[in-house]
């Protein structure tokens, strides 16, 4: 990570207490592969924004174990990471068959995921899994407590862990609770569906500091609690919530990403080639779609308008490729299935329709690429599309913007992914559920006067340098560390 320092103010704070991270998904997983015991990352945002942050301030961070090697090389369930260069405590914490079914696979990814990204359809409820979603957090919140005392800065990470805070708030008063909602949340109508809203709300409630990436996500949480909660009062200028008799701050810091590492990978050269040829990757001009396989990124309405776009514009024929690469996801739930065999026909589709003996429209990669290859690969994308129909943030559209060190590259970016809040001038525009314009927008993209691209390019490049993963930090813990002293002050004056 960059080596400029941490503010001030939060070198202080975190200097006189132990910060302790929450996350269901790990950084780092340990298996057995032909006997051998390997370490990988996952795929997604989260992990990739926290780790960084992590090896600069020490600390703890508590996950579920899902490596199959993961207590083999942990004592008592804890392990030195990275593994090349260790800095910080992980700490797994170990779930069954059950607790995956209903508490990852059920409550978190059929209830939640779906309802925060206001996709009603998928959304299942089932008072069983909230329950086991109730008791896994409540593990996890024993795990905090042996973790920490009193004097520590804990931070929670996204939507399995809504009533986590409140168990742990519950065992230990006076501790710093805070939370990073990854996600979006959702209007009140839509939350409405939700039978346990009150009982979310209660548990998120626990914090001292909630923070979210936009502040349309920070309203529609303040409409939610002023609608379920009749005894909560919400003070929409201030963006605080009294609940409880204590006072939880709800603000929005947009995650940002490692920009001066990003460049440096993507400066590198002599990957392209190799990758290009591996591949197959021939056209002249190149655009890419990196996500993991999931509904919300709008990946078969990409498809579509590639399909389109190569109806619309003949002469792109034999001369563009689009690059797919996406990393199986949350394969169990039947929605994931089914978006897995869409997406497969959509690309068998369009490269039987346009495809020729030399050249493929489509270029799939379905392995996760090592970063060096994942840069290279951005930095030569004449264009990305990310076509999310709702999405958080959207890292791969930062990441991708990081990369364009030459400031050639277009981004071609849904109007409905919080990353269009920050980079929405510079980018191309889309609606991804508007196939027609979605095809018009590529060609103008790719139609851009060279002098137009730059422009647009660098303007976004230096907004993502200048609010990068350091400064969302400093601005997540001195937020919370001023909660702690806000606090203070109106105990000492009652
Ligand atoms: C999103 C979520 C993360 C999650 C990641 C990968 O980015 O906000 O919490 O870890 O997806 O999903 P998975 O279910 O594999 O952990």
């Amino acid at each position: 990570m960059t080596d400029r320092p941490l503010s001030e103010t939060v070198l202080e704070g975190l200097a006189e207490r132990d910060l302790v991270v929450v996350s269901n998904r790990q950084p780092y997983a340990h298996n057995r592969d032909d006997g051998e015991i390997t370490v990988s990352r996952p795929a997604g945002g989260l992990t990739a924004g926290i780790d960084p942050v992590m090896q600069r301030t020490e600390g703890t961070w508590i996950a579920w174990g899902d490596g199959d090697a993961d207590f083999e090389v942990a004592e008592e369930g804890r392990v030195r990471v990275p593994p090349d260069d260790p800095s910080y405590t992980l700490s797994r914490v170990e779930l069954s068959e059950t607790d995956l079914e209903r508490y990852y696979y059920g409550y978190s990814n059929q209830a939640l995921w779906p309802l925060c990204h206001g996709m009603i359809y998928p959304v299942r409820c089932d008072g069983r899994d909230f329950e086991r979603y109730r008791a896994v957090n409540r593990r996890f919140g024993e795990a905090v407590v042996e973790e920490s005392d009193e004097g520590s800065l804990i931070w929670f990470q996204d939507y399995h862990f809504g009533l986590a805070p409140r168990f742990v708030r519950q065992e230990m008063p006076e501790a710093l609770l805070t939370q990073f909602w990854h996600i979006p949340w959702p209007a009140p109508k839509t939350f409405a569906v939700c039978p346990q809203a009150d009982a979310l709300l209660d548990g998120l409630l626990a914090n001292d500091l909630l923070v979210f990436h936009v502040a349309e996500y920070v309203e529609n949480f303040l409409e939610c609690v002023a609608s379920v909660l009749s005894e909560a009062t919400v003070d929409r200028e201030d963006g605080t919530v009294e609940y409880d008799g204590s006072t939880t701050t709800i603000q929005s810091f947009p995650l940002g990403i490692d920009a001066e590492r990003t460049e440096s990978l993507a400066s590198e050269s002599g990957v392209w080639t190799d990758l290009a040829e591996r591949y197959g990757i021939d056209g002249q001009t190149v655009a890419l779609g990196v996500d993991r396989l999931d509904y919300t990124k709008g990946i078969p309405e990409r498809i579509d308008a590639i399909e389109r776009f190569f109806e619309e514009y003949p002469g792109r024929r034999g001369e563009f490729t689009y690059v797919q690469n996406g990393s199986a996801s949350r394969s169990e739930i039947e929605s994931y299935e089914y978006l897995q065999q869409r997406v497969d026909t959509a690309i068998e589709r369009v490269n039987r329709r346009f495809g020729t003996a030399t050249w493929k429209p489509i270029v799939r990669i379905d392995e996760m690429l090592p970063e060096e290859e994942l840069y290279a690969l951005y930095r030569h994308s004449d264009l990305a599309l990310v076509s999310a129909l709702r999405d958080g943030m959207n890292l791969v559209a930062k990441e991708y913007v990081a990369s364009q060190v030459d400031d050639d590259g277009v981004l071609v970016l849904s109007e409905f992914a919080g990353a269009h809040e920050e980079l929405g001038d510079g980018a191309v525009t889309i609606n991804p559920f508007d196939t027609q314009s979605f095809a018009e927008a590529i060609d103008r993209a790719l139609s851009l006067p060279t002098e137009e691209r730059n422009e647009r390019m660098a303007a976004q490049r230096r907004r993502v340098a200048e609010y990068d993963l350091l400064t969302w930090m400093n601005d997540v813990f001195e937020t919370a560390l001023a909660c702690e002293t806000d606090r203070e002050q109106s105990v000492s004056h009652v």
